[in-house]
């Protein structure tokens, strides 16, 4: 149980009424909720309600002169340990990623010094539209926490993502970023090196080989292991993704430049080889570009050679050797057995395997198994951000009562 206090912004969407909900979850979980109604926000649920359930007084207008009298809204914005915004409309994504403040909840979002998550809830034709997607980049580049939202059935009678995650999922993250708020932190002091995304192979200037990772998992780890304290360095391939907060991003292209830009990070508590690293590289990437006509051929034939394997060679290091080290599996099928194979090849100490048999590469959901020499867990599918979450936990739990960099650079 914790005793802590959210300000909660309502914003007007059909999912308003949940936020009522939330706040009686919230509650029940020992969290106080203070909150501001937007003017949208206020056709759908009232101030009565929103005040009778909080047990405080519901906040809507920022030109109020009794609600300044009482709180100013500077002093608003900064009196709760977190700042909620549930549900988050695609208007106050907009107005939140490029600093309006015309009104209180947009002030209030401009001016806290707190950390602030946001529960985005719209139709499913909004949540996907190029602006939104720009908004939520900017918004979790500039550190605030989005929560993906549901897939399903909506109330305007459409079907896709965009819907209010459950309260409970919703009161879980909370109570997280709450948590992460207090105290010392399960991984300060622990170094955690990350890899992401895809390589580039060049052929010439301007051709390579490469896949279609988008980086999104090892993104989201690289993320939730900062939040949990660690110094986090993540060499990534090309991806169009902003580093998350209080991550070091080392940017690399091909597989033997990241190879040498983990060599070079080293010591390390942990290592995480979530990049999808080319197997493969052209054996001789031309220095000026390849001319569909060279030497009279009009179907040249491409020599490849083999890759370092980062995941490989930093398992089986014997000085310096990651304390812990983890590894992903795309598999299809037999999933536990072809993880414990690429183990034991490979020479890492878990694996994370997931499903691609869907949507999983460049979507936003996951569905792993944690393959350990002992066990082997299957997690229900999950957006990105909570499967790295949930590792990030199973990583502190491993490395507890281990010394951190400090020892491991000795
Ligand atoms: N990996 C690596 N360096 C490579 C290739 C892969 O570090 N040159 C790492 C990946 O980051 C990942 C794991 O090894 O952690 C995946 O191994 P891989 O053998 O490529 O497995 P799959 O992608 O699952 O493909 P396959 O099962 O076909 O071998």
């Amino acid at each position: 149980m914790s005793s802590k206090r959210i300000l909660l912004i309502i914003g007007g969407g059909i999912a308003a009424y949940k936020s009522l909900e939330l706040i009686r979850e919230l509650s029940r979980r020992g969290v106080a909720s203070r909150c501001i109604l937007t003017k949208a926000g206020a056709e759908f649920v009232t101030p009565l309600s929103v005040s009778a359930l909080s047990g405080e007084k519901c906040f809507t207008d920022l030109f109020s002169l009794d609600d300044e009298a009482e709180m100013g809204h500077i002093q608003l914005s900064r009196s709760a340990d977190l700042v909620v915004a549930c549900p988050a409309t695609a208007d106050l994504l907009a107005k939140a990623a490029q600093g309006h403040a015309n009104d209180l909840a947009s002030t209030t979002l401009m001016a806290t010094d707190k950390p602030v998550l946001m529960v985005p809830a719209m139709n499913v034709r909004m949540w996907e539209h190029a602006a939104t997607k720009r908004n939520v980049e900017t918004l979790r580049g500039d550190g605030v926490h989005v929560m993906n939202p549901d897939e399903g059935a909506m109330a305007c009678g459409e079907f896709g993502s965009g819907r209010l995650p459950d309260v409970a999922v919703i009161a879980d993250a909370i109570e997280h970023q709450l948590d992460m708020l207090s105290g010392p932190k399960p991984l300060d002091g622990q170094h955690a090196l990350i890899t992401a995304g895809p390589t580039r192979e060049p052929l010439d200037p301007v051709r390579y080989l490469s896949n279609h990772s988008s980086g999104k998992q090892g993104y989201a780890i690289a993320g939730a292991l900062a939040a949990l304290g660690a110094r986090v360095t993540l060499v990534s391939g090309p991806v169009s993704l902003s580093p998350p907060r209080g991550v070091d991003v080392v940017p690399v292209e091909t597989a033997r430049e990241m190879l040498q830009a983990c060599e070079e990070a080293l010591p390390a508590d942990v290592f995480i080889s979530v990049a999808a690293v080319a197997d493969w590289r052209p054996s001789m990437a031309a220095a000026k570009k390849l001319k569909l006509k060279d030497e009279g051929k009009t179907l040249p034939s491409l020599a490849l050679s083999e890759n370092p394997d980062i995941l490989s060679t930093l398992s089986k290091k014997e000085k310096g050797r990651p304390g812990l080290v983890i590894g992903f599996a795309a598999e299809t099928h037999d999933v536990e057995q072809l993880a414990r194979a690429k183990m034991k090849r490979k020479g890492c100490d878990w694996i994370v395997a997931n499903d691609v048999s869907g949507d999983v590469m460049g979507g936003d959901v996951n569905e792993v198994a944690l393959v350990t020499p002992d066990s082997v867990e299957h997690w229900p599918r999950m957006d990105k951000i909570a499967v790295a979450r949930q590792l990030a936990e199973r990583i502190a739990e491993a490395l507890k009562g281990q010394g951190g960099e400090q020892v491991a650079a000795e």
